[in-house]
């Protein structure tokens, strides 16, 4: 795992990351931008013109990016956005949002020493505020995959004091240690802790124990909306496959694959 005094602080993603990652593939190579409207729908351009696996844009800025569900995805200076792109066989799909997820937390840990937690499926949230936001979109070439973009919205040195709107809801990797860190250094251990995470799925060991560890949804009474149906229960596991089993309070069960929590007030 990179460490963040390995890397000089004053280094910023515009040097480039090929000298620091310690990866096999993954941001071989990478390209980085200033400002640009969303990395997915360049990763995308990429993939479909057949870059290798394990290409990466990055940005500063974006200025449409955007999140799950349709929803906009604010991407100011100081955080960064990165999209991967992946050419998984199609029984690692479920595997990717705890392969992404997991490596956030990993990151969070190892260069902030921040303890973070999951909100099924994919936000990473320190205590209790979402600090990192993932996307994941496919393009199927018939049964098989033709690639995945994993899309990574990560604050880092992001002021959330400057943004009323999303104070109660937001943090930054800056605002819970009280300083700036070198974000060359966080793109770094990400893309490394996504790689390993990505060869073990690979080799067949499963990210899905240690996703559901940092599972902080697991035990909540929750709200979800599942395209503008809703249901509340008891988020009671998650499976393997990624699913979120929820107990209703009449005793039955549902399984779950797509759908916005809110945790309930107890
Ligand atoms: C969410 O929580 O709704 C997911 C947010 C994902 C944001 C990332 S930032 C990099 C990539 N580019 C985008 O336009 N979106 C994703």
């Amino acid at each position: 795992m990179m460490a963040d005094n390995t890397i000089s602080p004053n280094l910023t993603p515009e040097h480039g990351l090929d000298q620091y990652l310690l990866t096999r593939f993954i941001g071989r190579p990478s390209y980085y931008f200033k400002s640009i409207t969303s990395t997915m729908e360049e990763a995308k351009q990429l993939a479909k013109t057949g870059v290798s696996e394990g290409t990466v844009v990055y940005a500063d800025e974006q200025t449409l990016g955007r999140g799950r569900q349709g929803r906009a995805w604010l991407s100011p200076q100081g955080s960064i956005a990165i999209s991967i792109v992946l050419r998984p066989s199609i029984h690692l799909l479920p595997q990717l949002i705890m392969i992404a997820s997991v490596a956030i937390v990993r990151t969070l840990k190892a260069v902030a020493g921040i303890e973070a937690d999951i909100k099924w499926p994919n936000d990473v949230l320190v205590k209790g505020k979402k600090v990192c936001g993932i996307l994941i979109e496919n393009e199927l070439r018939g049964t098989e995959i033709n690639f995945s973009v994993i899309g990574i919205g990560l604050n880092v040195n992001f002021n959330v004091l400057s943004y009323p709107e999303i104070i109660e809801l937001a943090t930054s990797i800056s605002h819970e240690v009280g300083h700036d860190v070198c974000k060359t250094g966080v793109i770094s251990s990400v893309l490394l802790d996504i790689e390993r995470l990505y060869v073990n799925a690979q080799a067949g060991i499963h990210p899905y124990k240690e996703w559901e560890t940092h599972m902080e949804t697991l035990g909540k009474r929750i709200r979800i909306n599942v395209g503008g149906v809703v249901k509340e229960g008891v988020a009671e596991n998650v499976t393997p496959n990624g699913n979120l089993m929820l107990r209703h309070v009449d005793g039955t069960l549902s399984e779950i694959s797509v759908g916005d929590v809110t945790v309930l007030k107890e």
